[in-house]
C-alpha cells in the first residue's frame, strides 16, 4: 500500500454506538487511523457553497495528504448508508468544483466499506453508491465487510469477517 496509512472515516447518528464497535475491534487490530465525522460539523451540499468554511474541506485536505485506503464505516438505515455519510458523500461535490486541488489528490486512492446492521446482510444495491463514487472519483474500489452487534459485543462469527476484512485491506 505504499508508505501512506489507511483511514477509518466513520458516520453514525451516535459516535459510540454498535458501529463504533465495530470499528474499535478493526482499530485494535490494524494499524488503522479514525476520523470520526458524526461528531463534527459537516454540511449539506449547498449550490452557493454556504458551507465551505465548515469541517469538510480541512477532512479532506487531510485525507488527501495522508492516507492511501478510505474504508468508510456506517451504519445501514433504511437499507443505505446514514444520512450523515451521504451528507459528507454529498459534499464529495466540492471536490470537483471549489476545490479541485484536493480532489485530484484523491485520484487512485482506494476505498471500502465496513458497515452495521441489524441484519447480518446488506440488501443488493447499499454497495453501489460507494463503488459507482469511487469509480466517478477515478478511486480504486477496494473490499467491504458487514457486520453486527449482538449483545452489545462484537460476536466471534463477526471478528472472524473483520479480520478477513483486515487482511484485505493491508495485502
Ligand atoms: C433509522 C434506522 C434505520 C435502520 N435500518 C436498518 C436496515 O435497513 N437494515 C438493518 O440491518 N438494520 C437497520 N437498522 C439497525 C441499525 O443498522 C443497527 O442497529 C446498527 O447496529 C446501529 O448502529 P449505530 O449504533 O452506529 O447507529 C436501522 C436503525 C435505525 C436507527
Amino acid at each position: 500500500m505504499g508508505n501512506k496509512k489507511t483511514v477509518i472515516v466513520m458516520a453514525s447518528s451516535r459516535s459510540k454506538g454498535e458501529t463504533r464497535k465495530i470499528v474499535d475491534f478493526v482499530l485494535e487490530n490494524s494499524d488503522f487511523d479514525l476520523i470520526d465525522i458524526s461528531g463534527k460539523n459537516i454540511g449539506y451540499f449547498d449550490y452557493d457553497y454556504k458551507n465551505k468554511d465548515d469541517d469538510f474541506i480541512p477532512i479532506c485536505a487531510d485525507i488527501a495528504e495522508n492516507y492511501d485506503h478510505i474504508i468508510f464505516a456506517t451504519p445501514v438505515y433504511w437499507y443505505i448508508m446514514s444520512a450523515p455519510m451521504k451528507a459528507f458523500f454529498d459534499r464529495l461535490y466540492d471536490l470537483f468544483t471549489t476545490h479541485k486541488d484536493i480532489g485530484r489528490k484523491w485520484k487512485g486512492k482506494t476505498m471500502s466499506v465496513l458497515s452495521c446492521g441489524e441484519d447480518k446482510f446488506v440488501v443488493d444495491g447499499f454497495l453501489m453508491a460507494f463503488k459507482e463514487t469511487a469509480k466517478y472519483m477515478t478511486m480504486n474500489y477496494g473490499t467491504e465487510a458487514h457486520g453486527w452487534i449482538e449483545n452489545d459485543e462484537v460476536p466471534d462469527a463477526v471478528k472472524e469477517l473483520l479480520n478477513g476484512f483486515i487482511n484485505k485491506v493491508n495485502s
